[in-house]
Protein backbone atom coordinates (compact mmCIF):
# COMPACT_ATOMS: atom_id res chain seq x y z
CA UNK A 1 0.00 0.00 0.00
CA UNK A 2 1.37 3.54 -0.97
CA UNK A 3 0.08 6.54 1.00
CA UNK A 4 1.80 9.52 -0.87
CA UNK A 5 1.55 13.16 0.46
CA UNK A 6 2.52 16.42 -0.83
CA UNK A 7 3.10 19.81 0.35
CA UNK A 8 4.80 23.14 0.28
CA UNK A 9 8.20 23.33 3.07
CA UNK A 10 7.27 23.53 6.51
CA UNK A 11 3.52 22.31 6.79
CA UNK A 12 4.90 19.56 9.15
CA UNK A 13 4.49 16.98 6.19
CA UNK A 14 7.32 14.70 7.14
CA UNK A 15 7.47 14.66 10.83
CA UNK A 16 3.59 13.53 10.11
CA UNK A 17 4.88 11.11 7.29
CA UNK A 18 7.34 9.98 9.61
CA UNK A 19 4.82 9.25 12.89
CA UNK A 20 2.34 7.70 10.81
CA UNK A 21 4.48 5.02 9.06
CA UNK A 22 5.73 4.37 12.71
CA UNK A 23 1.94 3.76 13.39
CA UNK A 24 1.27 2.07 10.59
CA UNK A 25 4.14 -0.32 10.77
CA UNK A 26 4.88 0.95 6.45
CA UNK A 27 8.34 2.65 5.92
CA UNK A 28 9.02 5.96 5.54
CA UNK A 29 10.56 7.76 2.43
CA UNK A 30 11.58 11.07 2.37
CA UNK A 31 12.04 12.24 -1.02
CA UNK A 32 13.00 15.38 0.32
CA UNK A 33 15.99 14.25 1.19
CA UNK A 34 16.90 12.59 -1.64
CA UNK A 35 17.12 15.72 -3.79
CA UNK A 36 18.93 17.01 -0.73
CA UNK A 37 21.64 14.44 -0.68
CA UNK A 38 22.00 15.04 -4.88
CA UNK A 39 22.61 18.68 -3.99
CA UNK A 40 24.77 18.24 -1.11
CA UNK A 41 27.46 16.49 -3.66
CA UNK A 42 27.79 19.71 -5.44
CA UNK A 43 27.68 21.65 -2.54
CA UNK A 44 30.48 19.28 -0.41
CA UNK A 45 33.02 19.09 -4.19
CA UNK A 46 32.22 22.60 -4.64
CA UNK A 47 30.73 22.29 -8.02
CA UNK A 48 28.91 24.48 -10.38
CA UNK A 49 25.42 23.99 -10.49
CA UNK A 50 25.48 23.92 -15.07
CA UNK A 51 23.26 21.78 -16.98
CA UNK A 52 26.44 19.83 -17.98
CA UNK A 53 27.85 19.17 -14.53
CA UNK A 54 24.17 18.22 -13.25
CA UNK A 55 24.45 15.63 -16.36
CA UNK A 56 27.77 14.15 -15.77
CA UNK A 57 27.44 13.96 -11.94
CA UNK A 58 23.95 12.12 -12.18
CA UNK A 59 25.98 9.39 -13.96
CA UNK A 60 28.57 9.07 -11.46
CA UNK A 61 26.35 9.27 -8.39
CA UNK A 62 24.03 6.42 -6.45
CA UNK A 63 21.42 7.93 -4.08
CA UNK A 64 19.90 5.37 -1.87
CA UNK A 65 17.10 5.52 1.42
CA UNK A 66 16.74 2.97 3.63
CA UNK A 67 15.45 3.06 7.31
CA UNK A 68 14.66 6.69 7.28
CA UNK A 69 18.36 7.57 6.10
CA UNK A 70 19.68 8.96 2.68
CA UNK A 71 22.80 7.64 1.60
CA UNK A 72 24.91 9.56 -0.83
CA UNK A 73 27.37 7.31 -2.82
CA UNK A 74 26.74 4.89 -0.09
CA UNK A 75 27.58 7.66 2.58
CA UNK A 76 25.06 8.06 5.41
CA UNK A 77 24.26 12.16 4.44
CA UNK A 78 21.79 12.66 7.18
CA UNK A 79 23.58 14.99 9.28
CA UNK A 80 24.45 17.15 6.64
CA UNK A 81 21.41 18.14 4.36
CA UNK A 82 19.19 19.95 7.00
CA UNK A 83 20.19 23.44 6.59
CA UNK A 84 19.04 26.57 4.31
CA UNK A 85 21.91 26.21 2.00
CA UNK A 86 20.86 22.98 0.93
CA UNK A 87 17.61 23.65 1.24
CA UNK A 88 18.01 26.45 -1.49
CA UNK A 89 20.11 24.68 -3.96
CA UNK A 90 17.91 21.13 -3.69
CA UNK A 91 15.49 23.46 -4.69
CA UNK A 92 17.36 25.13 -7.48
CA UNK A 93 18.91 21.65 -8.80
CA UNK A 94 15.29 19.60 -8.66
CA UNK A 95 13.45 22.22 -11.23
CA UNK A 96 15.83 19.79 -13.98
CA UNK A 97 14.13 17.30 -15.49
CA UNK A 98 17.14 14.88 -15.93
CA UNK A 99 17.55 15.10 -12.04
CA UNK A 100 13.48 14.24 -11.56
CA UNK A 101 13.71 11.32 -14.21
CA UNK A 102 16.25 9.71 -11.94
CA UNK A 103 14.90 10.24 -8.93
CA UNK A 104 11.39 9.43 -9.81
CA UNK A 105 12.71 6.15 -11.10
CA UNK A 106 14.56 5.47 -7.97
CA UNK A 107 11.17 6.52 -5.65
CA UNK A 108 9.32 4.03 -7.72
CA UNK A 109 11.88 1.40 -7.19
CA UNK A 110 12.66 1.81 -3.39
CA UNK A 111 9.10 1.37 -3.13
CA UNK A 112 8.08 -1.27 -5.20
CA UNK A 113 8.27 -4.40 -2.00
CA UNK A 114 7.07 -2.63 0.55
CA UNK A 115 3.92 -0.31 2.05
CA UNK A 116 5.12 3.02 2.17
CA UNK A 117 4.79 6.50 3.82
CA UNK A 118 6.24 8.52 0.79
CA UNK A 119 6.41 12.68 1.04
CA UNK A 120 7.31 14.89 -1.32
CA UNK A 121 6.26 17.79 -4.04
CA UNK A 122 5.19 15.05 -7.13
CA UNK A 123 4.22 12.33 -5.01
CA UNK A 124 0.59 12.13 -5.59
CA UNK A 125 0.64 13.78 -9.24
CA UNK A 126 3.61 12.12 -11.13
CA UNK A 127 5.11 9.39 -8.53
CA UNK A 128 2.43 7.55 -7.59
CA UNK A 129 -0.66 9.08 -8.93
CA UNK A 130 -2.78 6.09 -8.46
CA UNK A 131 -1.24 5.51 -5.04
CA UNK A 132 -4.52 3.83 -2.23
CA UNK A 133 -4.17 7.46 -0.48
CA UNK A 134 -3.08 10.98 -1.03
CA UNK A 135 -3.30 13.89 0.61
CA UNK A 136 -1.83 17.18 0.36
CA UNK A 137 -0.61 18.65 3.41
CA UNK A 138 -0.39 22.79 4.33
CA UNK A 139 -0.09 25.40 6.53
CA UNK A 140 -0.44 29.20 6.26
CA UNK A 141 3.30 30.23 4.96
CA UNK A 142 3.45 32.47 8.70
CA UNK A 143 2.65 29.36 10.48
CA UNK A 144 5.51 27.31 8.31
CA UNK A 145 8.02 30.25 8.90
CA UNK A 146 7.61 30.28 12.34
CA UNK A 147 7.44 26.40 12.74
CA UNK A 148 11.16 26.64 10.56
CA UNK A 149 12.47 29.66 12.83
CA UNK A 150 12.25 27.57 15.41
CA UNK A 151 13.72 24.15 14.76
CA UNK A 152 17.04 26.01 13.36
CA UNK A 153 17.04 28.07 16.44
CA UNK A 154 17.17 25.12 18.04
CA UNK A 155 19.95 23.51 16.01
CA UNK A 156 21.72 26.36 16.77
CA UNK A 157 21.71 28.62 13.40
CA UNK A 158 21.92 31.81 13.45
CA UNK A 159 18.82 33.22 11.03
CA UNK A 160 16.22 35.26 11.37
CA UNK A 161 12.04 35.52 11.11
CA UNK A 162 12.51 37.66 7.94
CA UNK A 163 15.10 35.69 6.58
CA UNK A 164 13.20 32.38 7.01
CA UNK A 165 9.97 33.94 6.36
CA UNK A 166 11.77 35.41 2.54
CA UNK A 167 13.03 31.98 1.82
CA UNK A 168 10.21 30.27 2.24
CA UNK A 169 8.39 32.60 0.24
CA UNK A 170 10.60 31.84 -2.41
CA UNK A 171 10.86 27.69 -2.38
CA UNK A 172 7.01 28.02 -2.73
CA UNK A 173 7.41 30.09 -5.46
CA UNK A 174 9.96 27.85 -7.14
CA UNK A 175 8.20 24.95 -6.19
CA UNK A 176 4.91 26.04 -7.53
CA UNK A 177 5.89 27.87 -10.88
CA UNK A 178 8.59 25.29 -11.78
CA UNK A 179 7.69 23.68 -15.99
CA UNK A 180 8.58 20.07 -14.50
CA UNK A 181 5.75 18.56 -11.89
CA UNK A 182 5.44 21.37 -10.14
CA UNK A 183 3.75 21.11 -6.84
CA UNK A 184 0.01 21.12 -6.94
CA UNK A 185 -2.96 19.67 -5.54
CA UNK A 186 -4.11 16.63 -7.19
CA UNK A 187 -7.61 16.90 -8.16
CA UNK A 188 -8.45 13.67 -5.81
CA UNK A 189 -6.24 14.68 -2.57
CA UNK A 190 -7.35 15.26 1.19
CA UNK A 191 -6.14 18.97 1.96
CA UNK A 192 -5.47 18.87 5.57
CA UNK A 193 -4.38 22.21 6.91
CA UNK A 194 -2.61 21.86 9.75
CA UNK A 195 -2.06 25.80 11.12
CA UNK A 196 -4.46 24.92 14.29
CA UNK A 197 -3.62 21.33 14.62
CA UNK A 198 -1.10 19.74 16.99
CA UNK A 199 1.17 17.23 15.54
CA UNK A 200 -1.14 14.43 17.43
CA UNK A 201 -4.13 15.65 16.16
CA UNK A 202 -3.12 15.59 12.60
CA UNK A 203 -2.07 11.77 12.82
CA UNK A 204 -5.23 11.52 14.32
CA UNK A 205 -7.18 12.78 11.54
CA UNK A 206 -5.13 10.96 8.85
CA UNK A 207 -5.42 7.60 10.87
CA UNK A 208 -9.34 7.66 10.91
CA UNK A 209 -9.43 8.72 7.31
CA UNK A 210 -6.77 5.85 6.02
CA UNK A 211 -9.01 3.16 8.55
CA UNK A 212 -12.20 4.06 7.98
CA UNK A 213 -11.29 3.21 3.99
CA UNK A 214 -9.32 0.04 4.27
O1 LIG B 1 10.85 18.44 1.43
P1 LIG B 1 12.16 19.18 1.48
O2 LIG B 1 12.05 20.58 1.98
O3 LIG B 1 13.23 18.41 2.18
O4 LIG B 1 12.64 19.27 -0.06
C1 LIG B 1 13.74 20.04 -0.46
C2 LIG B 1 13.50 20.54 -1.88
O5 LIG B 1 13.54 19.42 -2.80
C3 LIG B 1 12.14 21.20 -2.12
O6 LIG B 1 12.14 22.59 -1.89
C4 LIG B 1 11.85 20.89 -3.58
O7 LIG B 1 12.40 21.87 -4.42
C5 LIG B 1 12.59 19.60 -3.84
N1 LIG B 1 11.70 18.45 -3.90
C6 LIG B 1 11.07 18.17 -5.09
N2 LIG B 1 10.30 17.06 -5.22
C7 LIG B 1 10.11 16.23 -4.18
C8 LIG B 1 10.72 16.51 -2.93
C9 LIG B 1 11.50 17.64 -2.81
O8 LIG B 1 11.22 18.92 -6.06
N3 LIG B 1 9.37 15.14 -4.36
Amino acid sequence: MIIAMDGPSGAGKSTVAKLLSKKLKFEYIDTGAMYRAFAYKFYKNNIEITEDNINKILLETTIDYNNSNVYLDEENVEGYIRNEHISKLASEISKLQVVREKMVSLQREIASTKNIVIDGRDITTVVFPNAEFKFYITASAQTRAKRRYDELLNKGEKVTLEEIIEDINKRDFNDTTRKNSPLKIADDAIVIDTSELSIDEVINKLVNIIKGEI
